[in-house]
């Protein structure tokens, strides 16, 4: 689908925050950040380090709780939600960590059992094997099943965590730098296994990344997060082409690192 094409059909948003503000201490991270997600898009979120983008994707699920502002996700406000109601909405949100965060002293059919023994009623009729096996395989990794993680390379290792947010079937998938510390063809394959996922599961996600390959190639939508707010948004060509003095800084500094 084009970015155009989704603009017309945006629909009710899946996400919406307002005014999210966020501090340690005297170091004042989001200054009343605003952003909405819609149904099947991939909206990506630029920023340099620092600038609070893992802050941001921690907020939205409560992994921090935020100082001000309004979360909503699937219509709740998860501020207002107890233990109960926030476990059932992370079913709903699937968290790709920066990094992969498997764990290391389990297998892989292990790492994924995992998400299923801690939400049983999300196993449905078919079987915990069978989940497993089938989540792994739209990865492309069954023969990985009986592996540790030392075992697999970075991909892998990639695509195991992707698989074991995936076993839950979420609606929406956060990802916080897929492709960083990857070579670019493998940073490539999961760019398509990304792209392969929105087209066939029709999830929607906010993808935090540094990698202007994988923000040009896999985003309808990009946001850019500086100076603690939602400072400008488009398609990834406009923005490119934007003539505003801080948007084009910011494109030229990051062309720069990553080509030379
Ligand atoms: N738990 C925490 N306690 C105190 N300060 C924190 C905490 N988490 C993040 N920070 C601070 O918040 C700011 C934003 O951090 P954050 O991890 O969101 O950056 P980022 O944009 O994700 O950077 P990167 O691109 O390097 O991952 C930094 O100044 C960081 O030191
Ligand atoms: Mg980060």
């Amino acid at each position: 689908m084009t970015s155009k094409q989704l603009n017309k059909k945006k629909g009710t948003p899946l996400i919406e925050i307002r005014n999210l503000t966020k501090a340690f201490g005297n170091n004042l991270v989001l200054k009343g950040f605003d952003l909405q997600l819609f149904p099947g898009e991939n909206l990506v979120i630029l920023g340099k380090s620092g600038s609070g983008k893992s802050v941001l994707i921690k907020c939205l699920v409560r992994l921090l709780n935020p100082d001000d502002g309004e979360i909503e996700i699937l219509g709740k406000r998860i501020i207002d939600l107890d233990q109960k109601a926030l476990d059932e909405i992370r079913t709903e949100v699937g968290f790709l960590f920066q990094g992969s965060a498997l764990y290391d002293s389990m297998t892989v059919r292990e790492n994924l059992r995992f998400p299923l023994r801690r939400h049983p009623e999300r196993k449905a009729s078919a079987d915990e094997d069978q989940l497993i096996l089938a989540s792994l395989k739209s990865v492309g990794l069954e023969d990985a099943i009986d592996l540790m993680p030392a075992e697999l390379s970075g991909g892998m290792k990639r695509r195991v965590a992707l698989a074991r947010t995936l076993i839950l079937k979420p609606k929406i998938i956060l990802y916080d730098e897929p492709t960083t510390g990857l070579d670019p063809i493998t940073a490539n394959e999961i760019i398509q296994l990304m792209l392969k996922l929105q087209d066939e599961l029709g999830t929607a996600s906010i993808i935090i990344t540094h990698d202007m390959d994988c923000a040009r190639v896999i985003s309808n939508r990009v946001i850019i997060l500086t100076d603690g707010i939602n400072y400008a948004e488009g398609t990834y060509q406009e923005l490119d082409e934007s003539k505003d003095p801080k948007v084009s800084a910011f494109f030229k500094d990051i062309n720069k690192r990553n080509h030379g």
